[in-house]
């Protein structure tokens, strides 16, 4: 009974949040308005909140509201600000959207870049859900004329040359500014982090199917945009695996590595210093499990766990199935960890200490086991259950959905737990979050329907 009343007042929420612009839905809201709304853009439409929404109307048979959406961030695009001197990329997305009514009536559309947004950062992953969603929406209908339509082919272009021109990197991963995705403030995960290597690795796989060769391209001795993309995401692909990957196997290579080698013969060759190994770590990881550690550089591995960059590498068949198996057994073992009372905890373990002050700039909203840094975010519960059950662990899945519909309804809908088992709500959080609703529903359908597990890109 109390799965249907969640599911009921979740699809409630759901149905209230929806956006219109000129009489069409083309988004939800990232929470709907009480007294509890701890910024004015949680009333806006977020590319990435969008996701798990896109997903339940595909699922329902209702489409319509998923090709708005995208075609209508397609347009905001083009309104990206520029200084002189400083342009933003032309495919690049924003993080949110509203519809603003002027004083004659009239509807405009108003896109955050990262002009407003806490920090002044733009958003790296908006372009890379939206060529998702794309993808899915695909796969759901059938319908390919969306995604051969000019304009959807340029803009996957402009999202692929951001990403694959020359810069400063000499690894395949890519090379982005902190808060650039979900964790959208300061927490210390500038330069490749997990979760923008996964999608990156997403939008790469999904350029197989959906990009076409144009006429000049198929007459050149170049390469193609879309051979350059597939000889990234080979690159990419290793790269992860090997250089991101963490059992106890490769902390003890890591705990007796030799340092500052040089020459193109060395085995350390980003010169990851033993002495960086944090004290939890060795405790803390079973023998029988793994993970992809969070970023990755010179001189620098990033030892916390973050679920949404595991979790997505499973989905999109960034890991082996080994690796895949033994990310699940971490979970299973680390259960109280990595679940607690609320799934899931967004990063592990929490920053505290001088180390917080450091790297997150003293932000009073990142407190140790609170919100970003080390928060429970039921959000990213529907990630998990896709990630189980493509793991053969539906019996993970089944235990975090069940701990999550306990309260979510009870609790109306917050956006993230506090405390090192997620126990609290949490201290600035709003309540009516609609990803939270969301990805309950989507949870349960994937429990009830794994089939819905082939939309996602393979
Ligand atoms: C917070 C989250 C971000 C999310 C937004 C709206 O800023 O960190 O990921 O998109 O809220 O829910």
């Amino acid at each position: 009974m109390k799965i249907d009343s969640a599911l009921k007042t979740a699809y409630e929420l759901l149905d209230a949040s929806v956006m219109h612009y000129q009489g069409k839905p083309v988004g939800t809201l990232a929470a709907l308005h009480s007294d509890k709304l701890a910024a004015a853009n949680y009333e806006e439409c977020f590319i990435r909140d969008f996701v798990p929404s896109a997903l339940v109307y595909l699922a329902d048979g209702k489409p319509e509201i998923v090709k708005n959406f995208l075609e209508t961030v397609l347009t905001l695009r083009t309104q990206e600000r520029s200084l002189a001197g400083h342009e933003i990329q032309p495919g690049v997305m924003p993080a949110s959207f509203r519809v603003e009514v002027l004083n004659d009536g009239r509807e405009v559309l108003q896109a955050d870049f990262g002009e407003k947004a806490i920090g002044r950062v733009a958003p790296v992953d908006s372009m890379m859900w939206w060529m998702i969603l794309l993808f899915i929406y695909v796969r759901s209908t059938g319908d390919e004329t969306l995604a051969k339509r000019p304009e959807f082919q340029k803009t996957m272009r402009q999202i692929l040359h951001i990403c694959l021109k020359d810069s400063f990197e000499v690894t395949p991963a890519l090379l982005v500014p902190d808060a650039c995705s979900m964790i959208d403030r300061r927490m210390g995960i500038y330069g490749h982090p997990l979760e923008i290597q996964s999608l990156f690795y997403g939008i790469l796989r999904i350029a197989h199917y959906l990009l076409e060769e144009t006429p000049a391209e198929k007459n050149s001795a170049e390469p193609s945009l879309l051979k350059t993309a597939q000889t990234r995401e080979k690159a990419l692909y290793n790269y992860v695996r090997i250089f991101y990957w963490l059992d106890m196997d490769r902390l003890n290579e890591i705990h007796r590595y030799t340092t500052e080698e040089f020459g193109t013969n060395s085995v350390n060759v980003l010169n990851i210093y033993p002495e960086s190994i944090p004290e939890w770590t060795p405790d803390w990881l079973p023998d029988d499990a793994g993970y992809l550690v969070g970023n990755v550089g010179p001189g620098r591995m990033d030892f916390r766990f973050f679920s949404l960059g595991n979790l997505i590498a499973i989905m999109f068949g960034l890991t082996t199935d080994d690796q895949a198996a033994r990310i699940m057994r971490l979970y299973d073992t680390r259960w109280s960890d990595l679940v607690g009372a609320m799934p899931m905890k967004i990063i592990y373990p929490a920053m505290t200490g001088l180390e917080w002050r450091v790297r997150t700039g003293s932000d009073p909203k990142n407190v140790a086991w609170s919100y970003q840094n080390g928060g429970n975010w039921p959000s990213l519960l529907w990630y998990f259950v896709a990630a189980a059950i493509q793991t053969g662990r539906g019996d993970l899945a089944e235990r975090a959905f069940t701990t999550a519909v306990e309260k979510l309804e009870q609790h109306d809908w917050p956006e993230y737990y506090d405390g090192k088992a997620g126990r609290l709500i949490g201290r600035r959080s709003n309540v009516r979050q609609v990803w939270t609703a969301t990805s309950l529903i989507m949870a349960h359908k994937l429990l009830e329907n794994p089939e819905l597990l082939r939309l996602l890109p393979d």
